[in-house]
C-alpha cells in the first residue's frame, strides 16, 4: 500500500478565509481523496500560520491579543473548511504546544549541525509577505511589497542567522536532478535562474517581538515566521516529540490541544506517523510562497538531516481585474477584492457545493491564473447537467423502459465501431486519470470522465436505441446499446467520486451502487453485473433559474 501525505500552506488566521484559500484546500481535498479511493494510506493536512508581525499588527488594530485575534480567526478557518467538506487528517495551528515543541526541536537541530549564528540585520521587510526584502529588490518596487503594493518596512537588530548560502549548491542540484520536485517546470526555472543570481543567509530571529516560537538557545528571540511556519509539515507528524517529551513533558500538552495521542507509545516504528509520513509526496502552494518552499525549507531539511519533500506545486491566483489600471490582480484580503466564503456558500446553496468544487478545478488548466466568472460558471453547470446528468437520466429512463431496470447482456450484439471507440475510451480511463493525478494536472482529471460521459452521449445519439426499440429484430443490438451505456455513465461517475463527491455518490446510488469499500480500481475493473437492477432516476443538476 502507498502512502501519500499532502498538504496545504497554512494560513495566516490574520482575516476571514477567501476563495484563494479554500481554492488551495480543495484542490488538495481532491487529491487526498483520489489517493484513498487508490488504496493509498493518505494524510492529508492543513492548519493556521498564527505568529508574525502581520498578526500583531492586526491584533493591535482590533484592541486585542494576537492569541485572541488567533483563536477567533482560526475558528473561521477550520469551519469554512468543514462547510465545504474538506477531509483533511489534521489541522495544525503554530501556537499550538505540539508545535512549538516540534518548531524548537527543528531549530535545535540547526543549531546542533553549526548551522545558526549571531549576527546583527538591517534592512527591509515586507510585512504582508513576512519577508525580508534585499536591497536591490526593495530598489526596483520603489520600496513597496512586490504582492500587495504595500511599503516596506526598514528595520535594524541583532539576530540569529541560518547559514542558508551553504546550502545553495545542494539545493540548486537537487532541483536540477529532481524535475518533479519543483512543479509546474516554468517555476522550476523561475526558482533556478533566482537561485542562480546568489543568496545570502537568512535573518531567523527577531528580538522585537514576544508572539511566537521562542529560540530554545535564547529566549530573547522569537523565530522568523517563515521558519516557524515551514516546521509545520514535520511537527504535526509529532516531529521532536520525543526530544520534547524527554525534556518538557510535551506529550501530555500535545494532548491537552486536542490533537490525538501519538502513536508512539505502542512502540511500533510502522506507527510513527513522521517516519510513515516523511518526506511529503505534495506540499500544494500558491506561486507567491514558492521561494520559502523550494529554498528555505530544502536548505532546513538539510541541515536537519532529513529528505526532502517529493514534489512543490504552485498552482495559480484567482485574480481580478483591477478597474483602475485594467491589469489583473491577485485577489486577496489585503487588496479587499476577494470573493469571499459568504458569496461561495450561497453558489453551493443554489447550485450544490459539488458544482463550487467543479467549477474551481474546471475553470483553468491547473498551474495557471483563473478569474472568477459569473457566466462562465454557469456554463460550467450547465456542462455537469447536460452530459453527465442527462447521459445517467437517458441511461437509467431506458433500461427502464425497455429492459425493466435490469442491465442487459450485450453478447449476442454485434459489436459495431461506435461502441469499440466507447469501450477503448472507457478502458484508457484508468491509467489516464492516474497519469493526471500523478501529474496533478486536476482540471484534466475532472475533464477525463466527462469526456467519457461525452461519448457516450454521442454513442446515443449514433445508435439510436429507442429506434431500435420499435424493432424487436434488433433486441440483441439494443441490449449490447443499453449495456455500454450503463458502463461508460457508471465508470464517469466513479471517476467522478474525488472531485464530486456527492454527486458522482449521488448517480451511483441512482445506478443502484454503493462504491464503499472497494478502490476506484476495482469498481471500474468490476463494471455493473450483467442483470443488476438499476434504482430510479432523478436529475443530478437540476435546473436552476437565476435572477437576471
Ligand atoms: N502563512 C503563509 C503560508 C505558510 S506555509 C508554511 C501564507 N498564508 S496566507 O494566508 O497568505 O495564504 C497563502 C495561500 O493561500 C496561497 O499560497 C494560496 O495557497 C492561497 N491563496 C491566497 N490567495 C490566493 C489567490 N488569490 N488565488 C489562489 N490562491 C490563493 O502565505
Amino acid at each position: 500500500m502507498a502512502r501519500f501525505y499532502i498538504t496545504t500552506p497554512i494560513y495566516y488566521p490574520s482575516g476571514e478565509p477567501h476563495l484563494g484559500h479554500l481554492y488551495t484546500t480543495l484542490c488538495a481535498d481532491a487529491l487526498a481523496r483520489y489517493h484513498r479511493l487508490a488504496g493509498d494510506a493518505v494524510h492529508f493536512l492543513t492548519g493556521t500560520d498564527e505568529h508574525g508581525i502581520k498578526m500583531v499588527k492586526t491584533a493591535a488594530e482590533k484592541g486585542i491579543e494576537p492569541a485572541e485575534l488567533a483563536e477567533q480567526m482560526m475558528t473561521r478557518f477550520a469551519s469554512a473548511f468543514e462547510e465545504f467538506e474538506v477531509t483533511n487528517d489534521d489541522f495544525i495551528r503554530t501556537s499550538s504546544d505540539r508545535h512549538k515543541a516540534g518548531a524548537q526541536a527543528v531549530v535545535n537541530k540547526m543549531l546542533d549541525a553549526g548551522d545558526i549564528y549571531l549576527g546583527s540585520y538591517e534592512g527591509w521587510y515586507d510585512e504582508g509577505q513576512e519577508e525580508f526584502v534585499t536591497e536591490t529588490e526593495a530598489k526596483a518596487n520603489e520600496f513597496k511589497s512586490s504582492i500587495s503594493g504595500r511599503p516596506l518596512t526598514r528595520f535594524t537588530e541583532p539576530s540569529y542567522f541560518f547559514r542558508l548560502e551553504k546550502y545553495v549548491p545542494q539545493v540548486i542540484a537537487h532541483i536540477e536532478q529532481n524535475p518533479g520536485f519543483i512543479r509546474p517546470e516554468s517555476r522550476r526555472n523561475e526558482v533556478l535562474s533566482k537561485l542562480k543570481q546568489g543568496v545570502s543567509d537568512l535573518s531567523i530571529s527577531r528580538r522585537t517581538l514576544t508572539w511566537g516560537v521562542k529560540l530554545p538557545n535564547d529566549p530573547e528571540h522569537v523565530l522568523y515566521v517563515w521558519i516557524d511556519a515551514l516546521s509545520n509539515y514535520v511537527t504535526a507528524l509529532g516531529y521532536g516529540l520525543e526530544e520534547g517529551s524527554r525534556d518538557q513533558g510535551i506529550e501530555g500538552s500535545r494532548e491537552a490541544t486536542g490533537s490525538p495521542s501519538s502513536p508512539r507509545s505502542l512502540d511500533a516504528s510502522s506507527l510513527d506517523p513522521f517516519r510513515m509520513f516523511w518526506p511529503a509526496d505534495v506540499h500544494l502552494i500558491g506561486k507567491e510562497i514558492l521561494w520559502f518552499h523550494t529554498v528555505y525549507w530544502p536548505a532546513m531539511l538539510l541541515s536537519i538531516g532529513e529528505p526532502l519533500p517529493r514534489c512543490v506545486y504552485a498552482h495559480g491566483w484567482w485574480t481580478v481585474v483591477n478597474p483602475e489600471t485594467g491589469k489583473a490582480e491577485k485577489m486577496s484580503k489585503s487588496l479587499g477584492n476577494f470573493i469571499g466564503i459568504e458569496r461561495l456558500r450561497e453558489y453551493s446553496q443554489t447550485y450544490s457545493q459539488d458544482a463550487v468544487r467543479w467549477y474551481m478545478l474546471r475553470a483553468a488548466p491547473f498551474g495557471t491564473d483563473l478569474e472568477w466568472s459569473d457566466v462562465e460558471f454557469t456554463r460550467a453547470y450547465a456542462e455537469l447537467a447536460n452530459v453527465l446528468g442527462n447521459g445517467l437520466n437517458r441511461t437509467l429512463k431506458m433500461v427502464h423502459k425497455y429492459r425493466d431496470g435490469l442491465v442487459p447482456d450485450p453478447t449476442a450484439g454485434t459489436l459495431v465501431d461506435d461502441a469499440r471507440l466507447l469501450l477503448d475510451e472507457a478502458a484508457k480511463l484508468p491509467a489516464e486519470l492516474a497519469a493526471a493525478y500523478a501529474e496533478l494536472e486536476l482540471q484534466r482529471a475532472a475533464m477525463l470522465p466527462l469526456n467519457l460521459a461525452r461519448q457516450m452521449n454521442a454513442y446515443v445519439d449514433a445508435t439510436e436505441p429507442f429506434k431500435l426499440a420499435k424493432n424487436p429484430a434488433r433486441s440483441d443490438r439494443l441490449d449490447a446499446v443499453l449495456h455500454h451505456m450503463v458502463q461508460a455513465i457508471f465508470r464517469a461517475l466513479v471517476a467522478l467520486l474525488p472531485v464530486l463527491p456527492h454527486k458522482a455518490a449521488e448517480g451511483l446510488g441512482q445506478l443502484n451502487i454503493d462504491p464503499a469499500g472497494r478502490t476506484m480500481a476495482e469498481l471500474l475493473e468490476a463494471g455493473v453485473p450483467v442483470g443488476h437492477k438499476l434504482g430510479e432516476g432523478t436529475p443530478l443538476f437540476p435546473r436552476v433559474d437565476v435572477p437576471a
